[in-house]
């Protein structure tokens, strides 16, 4: 559903209210994840026929949608999640923004919503990073960024099941800390077995909101066990390890192997997962996708096979994985108080990269 236009311009409505400095400043001292906005927003609207237009930048602030939205009935959307990091010198950069244009363009495609030219899709970041710059919080060597969550939805009003002919494209952002308040403590997790996440031919690699919705019961179960989050299995062996719902999953071996599963198309393309399979090199790791039994994972850490576990993500970064939990039985947790060497090192270069502090030979920082 790709269509030639030409490219959006934002206009910035300057009517937007921008709250005082006091309580921005406030704010970043103590983001939190996900729970405060900045004082704008994008928006852009693609009619059939028509194309994309109508990009702006206006205060951030409820959404007019028709009861009737098909979005709100059928949940025809998708959306991207991605930071802009402050660097020592006060520049503002975003990592592989390419990356998110392109997956966004591949879960629209599965989800038959209208691509968005990468062009625009970087233009619409840039544009709010321009009048909300002073929301990417400040460098202090924290983890602090400014989250960035393009997303697109169904808003014609319209109650037939087919693709809607209108769409509206939209970016908010949210200062953020970081995402599990515990830090580097390992994060105990439940395996699901009886809830699956996504399913062979489904939808399970686009990013959209349905296959966060299907993850909520099980990550629900976990909770209720005293874990963090779940571990999904594959829907048609359940003897596979697929992902958390929001995070990859990442196994370093006894032999120097960092291996992840392989994607099946359930699992989503997380860029900070192929952005970690890059970065193994550096550390002589050998990279491998491929199907991992869960049995491998319970007998690997009795016998020292696997040496240890994290999970990845734009939100949560790295974080060590420890003790995995299922209804009669448990496994142990190889990540100490904070995590493996490995895991810590990883997650190091990653957030030097981000932060400017390591070198960007790869050209990843834009
Ligand atoms: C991300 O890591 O950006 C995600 O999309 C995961 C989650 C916060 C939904």
């Amino acid at each position: 559903m790709s269509q030639t236009t030409a490219p959006l311009t934002f206009e910035v409505d300057r009517r937007a209210d921008v709250r005082p400095d006091a309580e921005r400043e406030a704010v970043l001292a103590n983001p939190g994840f996900g729970t405060h906005f900045t004082d704008h927003m994008v928006t852009a609207t693609w009619r059939k026929g028509e194309g994309w237009t109508e990009g702006k930048v206006t205060a951030y602030g409820p959404i007019t949608l028709m009861p009737s939205a098909a979005v709100l009935h059928y949940a025809q959307e998708i959306f991207e999640g991605m930071k802009a990091y402050r660097h020592e010198d006060g520049s503002i950069w975003t990592f592989r923004p390419e990356a998110n244009a392109a997956r966004m363009a591949r879960s629209a495609r599965r989800m038959t919503l209208p691509e968005l030219p990468e062009e625009d899709f970087l233009g619409s970041l840039r544009a709010l990073l321009e009048v909300d710059h002073a929301w990417v919080p400040p460098y202090d060597g924290s983890e602090k960024s400014l989250y960035l969550r393009p997303f697109m939805y169904a808003s014609e009003a319209f109650l037939g099941v087919r693709p809607a002919a209108e769409v509206t494209y939209s970016v908010i952002a949210s200062p953020a800390g970081a995402y599990f308040t515990g830090g580097l403590k390992p994060i105990r997790l439940w395996l699901s077995k009886d809830v699956s996440r996504a399913g062979r031919h489904g939808t399970g690699a686009a990013k959209c909101g349905g296959n966060y919705a299907s993850s909520l019961a099980g990550q629900l179960e976990g909770i209720e066990q005293g874990c963090d989050q779940a571990v999904f299995l594959d829907a048609e062996t359940e003897t596979n390890i697929e992902e958390l719902g929001g995070m990859n999953l990442f196994f370093v071996t006894r032999d120097d192997k960092l291996v992840t599963p392989a994607l099946t198309g359930s699992i989503l393309e997380g860029v900070t997962r192929d952005s970690v399979l890059e970065l193994a090199k550096d550390f002589g790791l050998t990279p491998e996708e491929r199907a991992i039994p869960v049995a491998e994972w319970i007998d690997g850490v009795s016998s020292g096979e696997v040496r240890e576990v994290f999970a990845c993500g734009t939100a949560a970064v790295i974080t060590p994985v420890g003790e995995l939990v299922w209804a009669g039985g448990s496994a142990p947790s190889t990540a100490g108080e904070g995590g493996g060497e490995v895991t810590r090192a990883i997650r190091q270069r990653l957030l030097d990269l981000q932060y400017g502090r390591a070198d960007d030979t790869r050209g990843w920082l834009t």
